[in-house]
């Protein structure tokens, strides 16, 4: 029996055409681009027109992917779908996006691991691969935030740091090769519900009481995100760390043999702390947060995709992941791009 392995062959991303500077804030939510900027790094992000769904960023973005895998759309054979923000509360957005690349009949899966969406369906896909039930697998982290953020200056702390966006790879698959062929190695994934509450979306919900969503949610607010910032920044840095650790020890690999690092783009700062403890040299990772804000679960794929794009990022590097997000959820992968 042949002994199968994973690899990326093909990353495409897409962002709405429409920016929103921190300048463009400052008008309407009592912030400013210095405090934005200094806490976070982010200087622009995306929201998509109002006629946009979540898998409509993630056709546009599994189309490039598919076009830079070199194969036919017909090849793909299951779809994984991460995201928070899907088109509808069911059925998932992989339905969805499946109709519109005209896939029907593959199976599709929606995943809910937030900012660690991308990972976790890494590490789903290339377990798929191994055991030879699939052979390309698209694996789409897509969001729309705009249309689910508070953006009254009571919301400011929440709104100003989400963006839109989709980013997809190709999952295929092949017959084993050298050490230095591309492949997926290994994952690293957790989750911790004692900390669900920290970061969420209450409503609508079935914990609600009689209703999932009512007036009283709604003036409530419920219907927004709700963060412990500092709660969250704190797990974020110290968790990523850990698992990036644990992946590169299990491996035998050091900070050296790491040739870049994509991590979830939450907050630059998070990311300046975790290359600080792990002591991985500023260059070796790339950050896309100052343009696009935290795009959930597209973060990854986008990064890996404009990464490609700016010649950081090549066929043969050896790429470490890590992301940390809500549920708490976190874990990192090492893989040979
Ligand atoms: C959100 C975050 C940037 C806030 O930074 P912080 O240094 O913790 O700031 P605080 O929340 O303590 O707020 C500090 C002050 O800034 C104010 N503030 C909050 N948001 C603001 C905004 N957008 N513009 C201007 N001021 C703002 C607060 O009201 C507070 O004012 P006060 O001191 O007068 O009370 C930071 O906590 C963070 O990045 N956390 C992690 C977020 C994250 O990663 N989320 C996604 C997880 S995947």
């Amino acid at each position: 029996m042949a002994n199968w392995q994973s690899y990326i062959s093909g990353v495409g991303a897409f962002v709405p055409e429409k920016a929103f500077t921190n300048f463009d804030l400052e008008k309407t939510l009592d912030t400013s681009d210095e405090w934005i900027q200094q806490r976070t790094g982010i200087v622009k992000r995306h929201w998509a027109d109002d006629d946009v769904a979540t898998s409509d960023l993630a056709v546009k973005a599994s189309e490039e992917a598919i076009a830079d895998a070199k194969i036919d759309k017909h090849d793909i054979d299951c779809i994984i779908f991460a995201t928070l923000s899907p088109d509808h509360d069911f059925p998932g957005a992989g339905c969805f996006l499946q109709e519109k690349l005209g896939l029907n009949g593959i199976p599709a899966f929606d995943i809910r691991q937030q900012c660690t969406g991308y990972i976790y369906g890494l590490s789903m896909a290339d377990a798929f691969i191994k055991t030879g039930q699939y052979k390309n697998i698209l694996l789409v982290g897509a969001e729309i935030h705009s249309k689910g953020l508070d953006r009254t200056p009571e919301g400011r702390n929440v709104s100003v740091l989400f963006g839109d966006g989709a980013g997809a790879t190709i999952i295929s698959s092949k017959e084993s090769g050298g050490d230095n062929d591309s492949h997926i190695i290994s994952h690293d994934l957790h989750a911790d519900g004692a900390f669900a509450k920290e970061l969420w979306i209450p409503a609508p919900g079935t914990a609600n009481g009689a209703d999932r969503i009512n007036q009283t949610m709604l003036d409530e607010k419920l219907n927004f995100g709700f963060m412990n910032g500092r709660t969250v920044f704190m797990h974020a840095v110290k968790r990523m760390s850990e698992s990036l650790a644990f992946t590169l020890k299990s491996n035998n690999c050091t900070i050296d043999d790491v040739d870049l690092f994509l991590f979830h783009q939450a907050n630059l700062r998070i990311n300046d702390k975790v290359g600080e403890i792990m002591g991985i040299p500023a260059e070796k990772v790339f950050n896309t947060i100052q343009d696009y804000g935290n795009t959930t679960a597209a973060t990854i794929p986008l990064g890996m995709r404009d990464a490609v794009k700016a010649g950081r990022l090549e066929k043969g590097m050896l790429v470490g992941l890590a992301a940390f997000g809500s549920g708490f959820t976190w874990g990192s992968s090492l893989l040979r791009y």
